[in-house]
């Protein structure tokens, strides 16, 4: 009865140490080690290589150790019929809040176009921006986008969230489904994607969603490099529909050395920074579902198998 961790960074240990600390009795074993492949229940996983899931006979649930679980349904080798869990987690929801507000503040009072100006020792002051002169637009109101959308009407922000099903947060205005996306789009001068990635929202940022901002908006992407048409965005940046964009997750991680948005000014790249799981946050949640998988009870944060998040 065992918990195999299966990650290819170097956090492998670290998640091995905080959870064989916080539940001496789980043996954990990292998938790098020799370990009793029969005996594995649960298997930890974060951007797994593809195919190690398929050597556990015994394997009853898989949990991601982070927010997304698109890695796992791009393993078609992944076992089907077992449940999937994600983190739903405050620290990574107000670490995620806090890293978008930064992006928008950047923005808001020019720190981006003023850090170019200072390689090229320019004083050139722009027009003032404040709170009340965006609408900020977060396409996906889930558990970090609904997180944020609170902070943001904390700040004064007028704020806007987009979804699939409609939902409730007070002085925020909300939009659902493909009919309203238009109108939210129109109205979003700042547009947050915090979407999970499905088939349904693949490419999402493409050249067509772009056009329906409104001139001049600002874009934020701390979802999934799978939700950005890369040239699209690029080609929306130079002929000046869109005055920026704010990027910290990519197709490829990390983002290859001659990819065009390093030398892009008008693109501010972290990497895949704005929110990871912590360990001491994010393992009683693990060590949870493990003693209600041996009890036979339902998990926390399940995935829906058919929306894909
Ligand atoms: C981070 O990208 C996560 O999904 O938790």
């Amino acid at each position: 009865m065992s918990l195999v961790i299966i990650r290819q960074d170097d956090k492998i240990e670290l998640w091995k140490k905080a959870l064989q600390e916080a539940a001496p009795d789980i043996k954990i074993y990292s998938f790098l080690e020799e370990h009793p492949a029969n005996e594995i229940e649960v298997a930890l996983v974060w951007k797994h290589p593809k195919g190690a899931l398929t050597q556990y006979p015994n394997l009853k649930y898989i949990a991601s150790s982070g927010a997304g679980v698109d890695f796992i349904f791009e393993d078609e080798t992944a076992p089907k019929d077992l449940p999937i869990t994600r983190v739903v987690d405050t620290m990574l929801a107000s670490d995620m809040s806090e890293y978008v507000i930064a992006a928008i503040f950047s923005h808001l009072k020019n720190f981006y176009t003023y850090k170019i100006n200072q390689t090229k020792s320019l004083w050139k002051p722009k027009k003032y921006n404040r709170i009340i002169d965006f609408k900020v637009g977060i396409l996906g109101l889930g558990a970090l986008g609904a997180v944020l959308a609170k902070d943001l009407v904390r700040f004064g922000f007028k704020t806007q969230g987009w979804s699939n099903s409609r939902k409730k947060i007070q002085k925020v205005k909300a939009f659902a489904g493909s009919d309203e996306l238009p109108d939210f789009l129109a109205t979003s001068e700042i547009l947050v994607c915090l979407l999970p990635l499905t088939d349904e929202t693949s490419g999402i940022l493409n050249k067509e969603l772009f056009t329906k901002l409104p001139k001049g908006a600002f874009v934020i992407n701390a979802a999934r490099g799978g939700h950005l048409v890369d040239e699209d965005l690029i080609e929306m940046l130079d002929n000046g529909h869109l005055s920026g964009a704010t990027l910290d997750v990519f197709h490829q991680e990390p983002l290859s050395k001659d990819h065009p948005f390093w030398k892009h000014e008008k693109v501010h790249i972290t990497p895949h920074y704005a929110s990871v799981s912590d360990t001491a946050s994010v393992v009683p949640q693990i060590i949870e579902n493990y003693s209600r998988m041996q009890k036979g009870q339902s998990l926390l944060n399940l995935v829906s198998i058919d929306k894909g998040y």
